[in-house]
């Protein structure tokens, strides 16, 4: 039986590696707490989850869901009137809207959208490892821009080799940024529309953590700066602000020939998503913003328990970025990333996950992530201080 070249090139999944160790872990009697997965163990807000269970009860939602084939129009009215209102962007729910099983799937059919076999794409290193494997399912040849901590994790454009920018034709980027914490700029913004009309590539910003972001940061979205939706599309979820990864529902939005293009993939693809999903969808758009400050006082509070504890354990002038719940930590002199990452398992069975999984220049750091229950963090917090003492 013949598996597809393709599938070679992708390395294992992080998360699935990660979940079988620490279910090997778990079954071998050890109570690891893994601080790797970015998944809110938080329930999702109750009014969401009334709507789905009202609207699953009517036999008009039992049917193929698609109203329309970009999806329920009501769903993707609430998101225009929701990027209108949150991030001043206009868009036609008709045309620049698309609805989603994520934001993960829009890379992938972004990719699949744009693709040639054998086209260059760029993406960051570190970066979001879905990316590389959407290129490599497209057939196409991904390109690293390394993304630095000198200058605020944000790409330097001006270090692209232009053969390479010449022949690429899309672009995967996100900030506030998985894995870094790294929020981008007005002027950055500018820069990529810029750089993305002078070799004619389009962007896919994905920005499923808009809304997670602290000390002052704003949310924003790239398609407020002027020009943007000519080059771009951006992906946006319910998955982080609502406490809804489970449920998987996100949006595209942004330059119609790409929604159209990612569209047409999708049609050809699944039938669409379960009207009563994309019901509680607009309920949590609609109704339940206050859940977002609601989780950003508990990942507050859960990032300065880290904080203190990095103080505390000599990591006196680390300063974390400003977006979402992720802390990007240099690891201690003489480890590497999967080093200190093994040591942690060994000495505190506590999971973290290695920078070096998110690129090689993610080489020197490690990624905590801050969805897990207080008492579980303040207990791994505690494992780690004892095993570092
Ligand atoms: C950068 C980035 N993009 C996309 C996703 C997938 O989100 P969704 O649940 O909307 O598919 C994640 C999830 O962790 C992510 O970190």
């Amino acid at each position: 039986m013949q598996i597809a070249d393709r599938l070679n090139k992708i390395p294992p999944y992080l998360f699935m590696e990660l979940r079988n160790k620490i279910a090997k872990a778990r079954a071998d009697g050890i109570d690891v707490i893994s601080l790797a997965i970015g998944d809110p163990v938080d329930p999702t807000p109750e009014p969401i989850i009334e709507e789905l269970c009202k609207q699953a009860y009517d036999p008009e939602n039992h049917r193929y869901p698609t109203d329309e084939e970009k999806g329920m129009f009501a769903f993707r009215k609430a998101v225009a009137d929701w990027y209108a209102e949150r991030y001043k962007v206009q868009l036609d729910p008709k045309t620049e809207v698309l609805a989603l099983i994520g934001s993960k799937e829009g890379c992938h059919h972004f990719a699949l959208a744009i693709a040639n076999p054998g086209d260059a794409f760029l993406m960051t290193d570190p970066g979001y490892p879905a990316y590389r494997a959407s290129i490599f399912i497209a057939g196409g040849e991904p390109y690293h821009v390394p993304i630095k901590n000198e200058n605020g994790y944000l790409p330097k454009f001006e270090d692209i080799p232009s053969d390479i920018a010449k022949k690429a034709v899309g672009m995967f980027l996100n900030y506030p940024n998985n894995p870094t914490g790294a929020t981008a700029t007005d002027e950055f913004f500018k820069e990529l529309v810029d750089f993305a009309k002078s070799y004619d590539i389009a962007i896919c910003y994905d920005n499923p953590y808009s809304e997670i972001v602290f000390d002052g940061e704003i949310p924003r979205s790239f398609l407020a700066t002027p020009g943007a939706k000519d080059v771009a599309v951006e992906l946006n979820s319910l998955s982080k602000p609502f406490n809804m990864t489970g449920w998987r529902i996100g949006m595209a939005m942004g330059n119609p020939d790409l929604i159209s293009a990612i569209s047409k993939v999708k049609e050809n693809t699944d039938s669409g998503i379960f009207n009563p999903i994309q019901f509680a969808g607009i309920k949590a758009i609609k109704e339940c913003q206050e859940n977002i400050g609601k989780m950003l006082a508990i990942y507050e509070k859960r990032r300065n328990i880290v904080l203190d504890m990095l103080r505390e354990l000599g990591w006196k002038d680390y300063k974390p970025y400003k977006g979402t719940f992720y802390l990007w930590i240099p690891v201690p002199e003489g480890f590497t990333s999967i080093e200190w990452t093994t040591w942690l398992f060994e000495k505190a069975s506590v999971v973290v996950a290695s920078g070096s999984a998110y690129g090689k220049y993610g080489e020197g750091y490690i990624r905590i992530s801050l969805t897990v229950p207080d008492k579980r963090l303040l207990e791994a917090v505690d494992r780690i201080k004892k095993a570092m003492s």
